[in-house]
């Protein structure tokens, strides 16, 4: 059997969960796909620092390293930022890697390059793990797309930020005790004021846009706003009241062709489909002319959730390049 490797850039919460569920997948996987993968290189900013068992001996600083072994296919990334994570992929595609990526930031701005990219070497872009953590809205939107047209997308798209209004509502925390727990559990940014600000939101909500419309607005021309705009008293009182807080993300396309969007919290009430969408969900309602409105919800961060998409990914990419279409 063909053995392909892999390497892994980036070994936090989302790149050890790779690694974990690659390895207790690893038979079923092979099985499936007729393919041995073999994590061959891991890339981090502190090689020193063993993080796993008996991962040591893959642990490298430099992305030569890691184009320079023989064999090397598929490389998923999790590192945080635009660069060096588009310098890295770039390399990697023009190597003739496939890659597979969770990092919004780098995609939402340089995603349409790097799959035109990707397309001249013949490879794929997986970037389902970059929106909505383990919620497969890509694949789903890629599904329909071909005879459905969305006019607009609406949901809650930040884990740490539906975590934080759900505690302290619930349970009466402080903003900052919510906030501590949701980093523990791995779901906040390495700076969590991209959660908090909207704009973890923001860069999910244009991905999406460029998916749905194949263009995004004027990033200049969207209010995003977060939910450090709320405070705990205001959550109560709203809850007293029997509505709650959800922090929304919405784009749509209007009549006369124009790109609109905005990131901000909004009072829900009973009625409206995000009300009951708490901890660390997330939700996307998709409009579209021959469906009607689809809503996908499930949980929008964490180590399992998002590394288990771009596994999914990987199956998908594989297969394809096999020429059959993987059945899980
Ligand atoms: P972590 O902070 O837990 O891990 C980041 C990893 O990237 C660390 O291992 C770090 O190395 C490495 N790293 C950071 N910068 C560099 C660099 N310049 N060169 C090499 N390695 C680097 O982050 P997460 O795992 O939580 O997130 C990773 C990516 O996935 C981010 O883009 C995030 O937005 C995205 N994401 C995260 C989700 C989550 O639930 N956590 C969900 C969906 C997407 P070192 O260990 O040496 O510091
Ligand atoms: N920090 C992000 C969130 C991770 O809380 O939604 C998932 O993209």
């Amino acid at each position: 059997m063909a053995t392909i490797k892999a390497a892994i850039l980036g070994f936090g919460t989302v790149g050890q969960g790779i690694y974990h569920i690659l390895n207790e997948k690893r038979e079923e996987l092979k099985n499936k796909l007729g393919i041995e993968l073999e994590v061959a290189k891991i890339l981090v900013t502190d090689a020193s620092r063993e993080r796993v068992p008996g991962t040591a001996h893959l642990m490298t600083t430099s992305m030569d390293d890691v184009l320079a072994e023989p064999g090397m296919q598929v490389v998923f990334e999790a590192i945080v930022n635009e660069e060096p994570a588009y310098s890295y992929l770039k390399r990697a595609v023009e190597h003739k890697c496939h890659v597979i990526t969770a990092n919004k930031v780098m995609f939402a701005k340089r995603g349409l390059e790097l799959q035109a990219l990707a397309k001249v070497n013949g490879v794929f872009v997986g970037y389902e793990a970059t929106t909505a953590g383990g919620v497969p809205v890509i694949k789903t939107m890629k599904n329909i797309l071909l005879v459905n047209d969305v006019s607009r997308i609406q949901g809650i798209l930040n884990g740490t930020s539906n975590y934080i209004l759900t505690k302290m509502r619930a349970e009466g925390c402080t903003f900052e005790e919510a906030l501590k727990e949701a980093q523990s559990l791995g779901y906040a940014e390495a700076d969590p004021y991209n959660d908090i600000s909207g704009q973890d939101a923001f860069k999910k909500l244009m991905i999406l846009s460029a998916l749905a419309f194949d263009e995004q607005p004027d990033w200049a021309d969207v209010e995003v706003i977060g939910i450090d705009s709320i405070s705990p008293a205001q959550v109560q009182e709203a809850n007293d009241k029997g509505l709650r807080y959800r922090h929304v993300a919405e784009v749509e396309r209007l009549d006369n062709g124009n790109i609109v969007a905005k990131v901000g919290p909004q009072l829900v009430d009973k009625e409206h489909p995000l009300y009951p969408v708490d901890d660390v969900n997330n939700a996307v309602a998709l409009e579209t002319n021959y469906i009607g409105t689809l809503t996908l919800i499930g949980p929008g961060a964490g180590m399992y959730p998002t590394a288990s998409v771009m596994v999914e990914d990987y199956a998908e990419i594989i297969g394809k390049r096999a020429g059959f279409v993987v059945t899980i």
